[in-house]
């Protein structure tokens, strides 16, 4: 019985032990358990801001070129959308575009308008569509028409630069515009016509006039306006000699064949071709350019100090071609994100007269450059 008893006292130990060493293993929970909540919902990381636009005073938004801000010259593709033929000043801008891409390294697509608006606005969507493009130069026909393609050049990322010639789109269209002041040089050519007819009794002034729609004849005619009547000229007549010496010449010897319009002191010219074409039907009419008819004209080539020396051109008003060198430098700033540029960069220029006398007007024409 005894060992029974003990065996029994030995059990129940091994089972409690056991029971307890079962126990002893359970985690006891002894803080609330961690419930895994949801990942914290990730908060929208930032968008990638786009870096803001490059935007220049007049609200051009200057595109991002591939090569910015390193851009060299020999990264500029330009497409030049130039009028055509209009004579020597036009052959004078040619070169300057030509002579200084070559230097430069820029590669230079030139495309001649023949004086058509209509060729321009195709021209400059093409460009818009050439992938190699990536700086479109205007000199334009008209100063109307150019909004659509403009807008598209932005939407392409070309650089849209106005040479010479102004449009009457917004600034906010184009990077700047280099070129004359044509206002300007219509007050000048005002206030020469008026140092020229100081004495006549009459002061009847006709005018040949520029190519229809062009800038330049638009704005030569505001300021000739503004400034002839300091000296009580009358402009008598006024018609568009298209730029050339031909019709010019038509134009004039109708006028003097006119029995009222033949009373002419002065000429009005919009550019040296014009003016050639007056003087030559003023002689044919054997009168005397320079003594019956004072004659003032615009640009200033080789022919114009030739016709200054021989007193038969009164006064030239310059009117610079040779914008190349400084048209691509701005170009090239523009490549690069340069946004303070303005609107307007004035061409600075100057009054040629045959007043100078033949001596002091040679030795400028010895060293003239076209
Ligand atoms: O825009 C400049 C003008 O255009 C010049 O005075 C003229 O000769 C040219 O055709």
């Amino acid at each position: 019985m005894k060992g029974k008893t003990i065996f029994r006292i030995l059990v129940a130990v091994l089972v409690f032990s056991m029971i307890l060493a079962a126990c002893a293993q359970k985690p006891v929970a002894t803080e609330a358990p961690v419930v895994a909540t949801e990942a914290p919902a990730a908060t929208e990381a930032p968008a990638a801001t786009e870096a803001p636009a490059l935007t220049t005073s007049s609200g051009y938004v200057v595109p991002a070129a591939a090569c910015a801000p390193n851009c060299q010259y020999s990264d500029m593709v330009v497409g030049f959308i130039q009028t055509g033929p209009e004579g020597a000043w036009r052959t004078a801008n040619n070169a300057s575009f030509d002579e200084a891409a070559a230097q430069l390294g820029i590669t230079l697509k030139v495309y001649d308008s023949q004086g058509k608006v209509e060729n321009q606005i195709s021209a400059f969507h093409t460009f818009n569509q050439d992938p190699t493009v990536n700086v479109i130069i205007l000199a334009a026909v008209d100063t109307k028409g150019f909004d659509d393609v403009l807008k598209e050049a932005a939407e392409n990322g070309k650089i849209v630069i106005l040479e010479d010639r102004s449009l009457d789109s917004s600034a906010s269209l184009y990077y700047t515009r280099i070129g004359s002041d044509f206002v300007l040089e219509g007050q000048k050519g005002g206030q020469e016509m008026c140092k020229l007819l100081e004495g006549f009794e009459k002061k009847n002034v006709v005018e040949i006039s520029g190519a229809v729609g062009a800038s330049a004849g638009i704005d030569r005619g505001t300021g000739f306006r503004q400034t002839m009547e300091e000296c009580g000229i009358t402009i008598t007549a006024s018609q568009t000699g298209d730029w050339k010496v031909a019709p010019s010449k038509a134009v004039m010897e109708a006028w003097l064949k006119d029995p009222v319009l033949k009373d002419i002191q002065g000429v009005h010219a919009h550019n040296i071709e014009e003016a050639l074409g007056a003087i030559q039907a003023i002689k044919e009419a054997n009168l005397v350019p320079g003594e019956d008819i004072m004659v003032v004209a615009y640009d200033t080539t080789k022919d114009t100090f030739t016709a200054l020396i021989a007193g038969e051109l009164g006064a030239a008003i310059e009117c610079n071609p040779l914008l190349g060198p400084q048209v691509y430098e701005v170009a090239l700033k523009g490549l690069n994100g340069d946004t303070s540029i303005p609107s307007y960069i004035a061409s600075q220029e100057g009054t040629f007269t045959a007043a100078q006398g033949p001596e002091a007007l040679q030795a400028i024409l010895d060293t003239w450059k076209y």
